[in-house]
């Protein structure tokens, strides 16, 4: 067992309301959220908002509200949409929040007084849409921000900066020290490329041009800027304070996983790891980046109108619950990697992997347990099982393992096929061991053992898709009287037990076919 695992996502910008890509990340730290809690007593699963800024500032008086009330607004449609995808986290922050806004105001001064911030004149090209000022050799040809594809504002102002540049060289040593801290670890290049001419950072803004924002307490004409405020949030949410930290801090940092997109691994990777070594803190275990999420083939984007909303999706097929959703959008790409989003490919692979493959099988093997044995195991279906049986029951163990392995690297889709793979493997010895035709030729006893095989492999399988799948996982573990709540470390390939397991009346598909023509039929809600 794992002493403790506590992960965080990014926290969402609410001047609009979510959409696929940030589900996306909330899918994959909920999958790694729940996968660790069947690995450890001790799992904290951190979400949230980052509700200040001029990007907020702007769209609250476009649309003549305040901007707190924006934020009211759209912190609960992110809320909603979390409880909708069964993203089970454990604390929602929000940046307007007063514990996390006095801490913050209290971690500027603790740098202040250290002399890593200081005042300084500056004049340079501020990006709204990444709410950070552009180094002139990263905007394109053109001079826009690569990115958001707008000029950025040129911004002249008397700001207080983080010396960044007094921690260059230490960031540079840890991340070639710890192979793993980025990952992918092909993102590590990156870093350390950008690295080469990192120089100190702006952290406040004038009052006057931002006025959206946390005071800084000995100077009202500033407010802390969006990053040193957003990034504070993974140590304020658990307690973090330079007076006294609380207990809950002391037992949960570090990190071990900083879950991100991609865009925004240089102020994880450099800028929060600069702060936490300025505040003496020890650095995140690993910080994950993602890749991003396109619609068919397509970057999201407001102009072209295909920004899709992650419950539109539910809605759309009519879905019971999210675990398909998740299931595929899990599985849309490579660990790191940009993965896609559309109709045709969900509804095929949901179809094939979730209901024919898996849901199937289980169905199949709970009803010939009927048919055969009224519902019951007997003492001979669990003893002398084949040379077969046994391969497959070890190859269940094994690939807990195997899975416990990929999580350890964010491999969630890899992690996925292997479990495929397994649910595969099962098919494969259903039908080459057909205990229908064990049965017609009265092998009782052999059908027996080969569809108590089938139903302790289920078990297993039901512990392994539960991260991905917790409706499913919960109803396949029901129909086997399983505890899928029950600890990778504890599962044994004694689960079936001697008695009546199931009738008749108690069967049922754990995951409908997504139905086609609905499919076919379902018109996108935007977001
Ligand atoms: N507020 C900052 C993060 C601060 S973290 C201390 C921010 N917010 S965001 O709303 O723009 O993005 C939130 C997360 O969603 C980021 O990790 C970002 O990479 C992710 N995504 C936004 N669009 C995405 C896709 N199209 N695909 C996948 N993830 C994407 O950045």
């Amino acid at each position: 067992m794992i002493d403790k695992y506590y992960l965080t996502t990014a926290i969402d910008y609410v001047n609009g309301a979510p959409h696929i890509g940030h589900a996306y990340e909330k899918i994959l730290t909920d999958i790694i959220a729940r996968h660790y809690s069947l690995r450890t007593d001790n799992m904290f699963f951190l979400t949230g908002t980052d509700e200040h800024g001029i990007k907020i500032q702007k769209t609250a008086a476009s649309q003549g509200i305040t901007p707190k009330e924006l934020c009211d607004m759209n912190s609960q449609k992110f809320k909603d949409a979390w409880k909708a995808l069964d993203i089970n986290y454990n604390k929602f922050i929000r940046t307007t929040d007063q514990d996390h806004e006095k801490i913050v105001q209290k971690i500027f001064q603790k740098l202040k007084d250290k002399g890593d911030i200081y005042k300084h004149e500056y004049e340079g090209w501020y990006c709204q849409g990444c709410e950070c000022f552009l180094n002139p050799k990263d905007l394109t040809e053109d001079g826009l921000c690569p990115d958001h594809q707008k000029k950025p504002d040129i911004v002249k102002e008397e700001n207080y900066f983080f010396k960044l540049s007094a921690y260059k060289n230490a960031i540079i040593k840890h991340i070639k020290e710890h192979p793993d801290f980025i990952v992918p670890s092909f993102r590590a290049n990156e870093v350390l490329n950008q690295l080469e001419d990192i120089q100190d950072i702006s952290v406040s803004r004038s009052k006057e041009n931002v006025g959206w924002g946390i005071d800084i307490l000995d100077d009202p004409n500033q407010s802390i800027y969006v990053w040193i405020d957003a990034l504070s949030n993974y140590i304020t949410a658990i307690g973090y304070d330079p007076d006294g930290s609380s207990e809950q801090f002391k037992q949960l940092w570090p990190v071990d996983v900083h879950v991100i997109g991609k865009d925004i691994l240089k102020f994880h990777s450099i800028y929060w790891i600069g702060i936490l070594m300025a505040l003496d803190l020890p650095l995140p275990k690993h910080i994950f980046a993602h890749g991003w999420i396109t619609i068919d083939e397509t970057k999201m984007s407001k102009s072209l109108g295909n920004v899709v909303s992650p419950t539109s999706v539910l809605e759309n097929f009519e879905l019971q619950n999210a675990d398909a959703f998740r299931y595929y959008m899990a599985t849309s790409a490579p660990c790191g990697r940009d993965g896609n989003y559309s109709d045709i490919d969900f509804k095929e692979k949901v179809n094939a992997h979730l209901a024919n493959s898996m849901g199937n099988l289980l169905n199949r093997s709970l009803s010939m347990l009927v048919k055969y044995f009224d519902g019951g195991i007997k003492e001979e279906f669990l003893n002398n099982r084949s040379k077969e049986a046994e391969g497959l029951l070890k190859t269940a163990l094994g690939t807990i393992k195997i899975v416990e392995n990929h999580f350890n690297h964010f491999e969630i889709q890899e992690a996925a096929l292997e479990i495929i793979g397994l649910v595969d493997a099962t098919n494969k010895f259903v039908t080459d061991n057909a205990p229908w035709t064990l049965a017609k030729e009265e092998k009782m006893t052999e059908c027996g053992q080969v569809l108590a095989t089938v139903l302790e492999v289920m078990c297993i399988i039901s512990s392994l898709i539960y991260p991905y799948c917790p409706n499913i996982a919960s109803d396949m573990a029901k129909q086997l009287c399983y505890d899928v709540m029950k600890k990778y470390d504890d599962i044994t390939t004694d689960n079936i037990k001697v008695g009546k397991l199931i009738s008749k009346e108690d069967i049922h598909p754990v995951f409908l076919r997504v139905d086609s023509e609905l499919a076919d039929k379902s018109e996108k809600v935007k977001a």
